[in-house]
């Protein structure tokens, strides 16, 4: 294997190229999709209060150490692992968090990519006004009819793959940051669009009620766990996309400030895409509570009746599958960087071998749905168990493990020298990744496993 290589060749060009690359990571189908749904299936308000305070007080603390864990090892997320054992002269196990990092980020993407493939035949769908005159039974045989049909989910999900790809294929400021400054301008301006045409509706404060008045009695143990384990998604922690993205951060950069950032434009989209979907379910007196079908058949159908429907129907999911592609190059890029490394492949050939591979396993996922609906085994499809293995399994492990790593594996003097933050700062972080994550992490993994 040829570890001999130099260092990372490319870094970010500016600290926003960073923090919009990262952000971008982390505003994904988990802010417009996930958010939304299980938001409603929780009851609103005090969900959205105990999520905003797992990301404020778990999400944030991890992400700064993620992040630095990946700028100390200045490489994909195996060999950077390796790089900082090795100066450190520390334990060979730990190299375990790089490999989860890369293993992670390649599984999720995998099918990821699936359900991103949805999004693009919806964004078709609405500009060709597919919804317009629709019946809620019209809305879920058109989802059903979809999910039945392999040919076009295939056609999709190789799309997605194929543009993920071609970002990647050009590098790091040719590729990610130049696409990165053109989708995410575009997302936010959709976004706000749709907030607007939300807030025409005249439901517009019942969605602000629906999610900002906490109700405590719609809550139990399952959604604390739930808003947990979505703080660790939405923030992309744990699965090598921040550790990468992390690699190329030069120096220079302070990397609490950065996480702070990311996890505020990650919660400003999540609550904005809220503010969105809520009032136009309501204007219909749909049901917020609908589950995962929340964006794929309530909102076409509540859009179908609204007045310019069509053209914000299609906004929409325009707006979901660019907020999936700003995800899917950062699932991808530890999988490229890491054979970068490890073959004598070139960039291109790296991202193509790292697609196809992508596609193979994906396509699993895909034909869950289909032809292979009936396979069963552990928690169901080959899709459900993927999905749960790499969100509700690999993630977890990885972010407690992460966690550990910062304190007991690197020298607290070292880390806050390289953190740069203020005393009382550094104490609150320290003691929260000292003590508090690793606890409340453990307390999801072993609830999860035991549910
Ligand atoms: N954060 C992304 C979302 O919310 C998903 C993701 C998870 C991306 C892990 C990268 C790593 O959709």
């Amino acid at each position: 294997m040829a570890r001999n290589r130099s260092k990372l060749n490319e870094h970010w060009s500016s600290k926003w190229a960073f923090i919009f690359a990262a952000a971008g990571s982390a505003i994904g189908l988990g802010n417009i999709w996930k958010f939304p749904y299980i938001t409603g299936a929780n009851g609103g308000g005090a969900f959205v209060l105990i999520y905003l305070l797992c990301v404020l007080l778990i999400g944030i603390p991890i992400l700064i150490a993620e992040i630095y864990i990946g700028r100390l090892g200045d490489d994909n997320p195996v060999d950077g692992m390796l790089n900082i054992i090795k100066n450190n002269k520390l334990s060979r196990l730990w190299v375990a968090i790089g490999w989860l990092a890369v293993i992670g980020s390649f599984l999720i993407l995998s099918y990821y990519c699936v359900i991103a493939g949805w999004t693009l035949d919806y964004t078709v769908k609405s500009i060709n006004g597919a919804f317009t005159h629709m019946t809620p039974m019209g809305i879920d045989n058109m989802f059903t009819a979809l999910l039945a049909h392999p040919a076009k989910l295939i056609f999709y999900f190789t799309i997605f793959i194929a543009l993920t790809g071609y970002i990647l294929s050009q590098g790091i400021s040719k590729g990610i940051e130049k696409a990165i400054f053109v989708l995410f301008p575009v997302l936010l301006i959709i976004l706000i669009a749709l907030v607007i045409y939300a807030i025409d509706t005249g439901f517009f404060v019942a969605g602000l009620k629906f999610l900002f008045q906490p109700d405590f009695s719609k809550i139990n143990a399952s959604s604390v766990l739930t808003a947990m384990g979505h703080a660790f998604f939405t923030l992309s922690l744990g699965m090598g996309a921040m550790m990468m993205y992390g690699a190329y951060l030069p120096k220079k950069y302070s990397i609490p400030q950065a996480a702070a950032w990311i996890a505020f434009i990650d919660t400003a989209i999540a609550l904005l895409s809220g503010l969105a979907i809520f009032p136009i379910v309501f204007a219909h007196g749909l049901d917020a509570g609908a589950g995962p079908g929340l964006i794929f058949k309530t909102l076409p159908l509540a859009f179908a009746k609204l007045p310019y429907g069509h053209l914000f129907a299609s906004l929409f999911f325009i707006m979901l599958a660019i907020a999936a592609l700003t995800s899917t190059i950062s699932l991808l890029e530890p999988s490229i960087a890491f054979l970068l490394k490890r073959t004598k492949l070139k960039r291109v050939q790296a991202t193509m071998l790292a697609c196809a591979a992508t596609w193979i396993v994906g396509l699993c996922s895909l034909l869950s749905f289909n032809l292979l609906a009936n396979v069963k085994f552990f928690m169901g499809t080959f899709f459900n168990n993927i999905d749960y293995l790499t969100t509700n399994m690999m993630l977890p492990t990885n972010a407690f493990l992460i966690s550990l790593f910062v304190v007991w594996g690197i020298k607290r003097k070292h880390v806050q020298q390289d953190l740069m933050m203020t005393n009382v700062l550094h104490n609150i972080w320290y003691n929260v990744i000292k003590y508090f994550s690793p606890l409340a992490i453990i307390i999801v993994l072993i609830s999860t496993i035991a549910s």
